[in-house]
């Protein structure tokens, strides 16, 4: 796992946009998975103005996202539908037809989780998958106690997952119980896994997941288990870590170290 600590949310943004941007000029038509949440925003701003600015190009990209609430039509304004239409797709050139959500009004969960997890085989598999970190440790919505070896499926949400998520409804009440969401081993067989966490809210989940134990308890653990897992923080996300000056330590020598790939 690559630690990667930077001063502030914009800083630790642009350098997680780079990861992305690095991999659409080499691979113009990947496959991104899509993370939505208040802390990949900073990265899809700067990924629309690579695109605006530098011509980054999404004409040959395909996205799957994590994850979307149940009983949320797509035109809510908190659906992950919405979220993602109107701080992403709508301000570069991807094709709509590449676009993957997971529905959250399906009449048939267990069958249409199938065919979400056969669309991203025939499209060859996920090259980066943007990842963020709940205040309890999850990843998309695999509360604690999901297997580690879970597939997209419908999952109940944490009491402190909805608390959490609760700031961008009306009303606690009105926040969804349930969710579709790619399971643990559906993102562990992504290429590349991209954690992006910000914030002293995070801290407690990041000390966790980067320095703990293996867990299905702290679902983001199993990045662990990543070949090529990249974590992004702010400074305050990375205060709990034990191991903070190492990490800082490997970035400032990595332009140093022999090239052997
Ligand atoms: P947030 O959510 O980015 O809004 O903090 C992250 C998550 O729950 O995975």
């Amino acid at each position: 796992m690559e630690v990667k600590i930077k001063p502030t949310y914009e800083e630790m943004s642009r350098a997680a946009a780079q990861e992305v941007a690095h991999l659409l000029n080499t691979k113009p038509n990947a496959v991104l998975g899509m993370a939505t949440g208040s802390t990949p925003l900073g990265l899809y701003q700067e990924l629309v103005r690579l695109h605006r600015e530098e011509g980054l190009d999404f004409s040959q990209v395909t996205t799957f996202n994590l994850d979307e609430y149940v009983g949320l039509a797509p035109s809510h304004s908190q659906s992950y539908h919405y979220f993602m239409h109107e701080n992403f797709f709508q301000h570069v050139n991807m094709p709509k037809q590449n676009i993957y959500i997971p529905s959250g009004n399906t009449g048939n969960y267990p069958a249409f989780c199938n065919w979400y997890e056969r669309r991203i085989e025939e499209c060859g598999g996920i090259d980066i998958q943007i990842l963020g970190i709940g205040s309890d440790g999850h990843v998309a919505f695999n509360e604690p106690g999901s297997s580690l070896t879970s597939r997209t499926r419908l999952k109940t949400l944490a009491k402190q997952t909805i608390d959490d998520n609760a700031r961008f409804f009306d009303k606690p009440e009105d926040v969804p119980i349930y969710a579709i969401t790619m399971g643990v081993g559906t993102i562990l067989e992504a290429s590349e896994l991209l954690l992006l966490a910000n914030g002293e809210n995070k801290a407690w989940a990041v000390g966790a997941a980067i320095e703990g134990p293996v867990t299905g308890m702290v679902t983001a653990s199993a990045l662990q288990m990543h070949p090529n897992a990249k974590v992004y923080l702010d400074d305050p996300a990375a205060a709990q870590l034990k191991m903070r000056e190492y990490y800082d330590w490997i970035e400032e020598h990595r332009p140093g170290a022999p090239q052997y790939y």
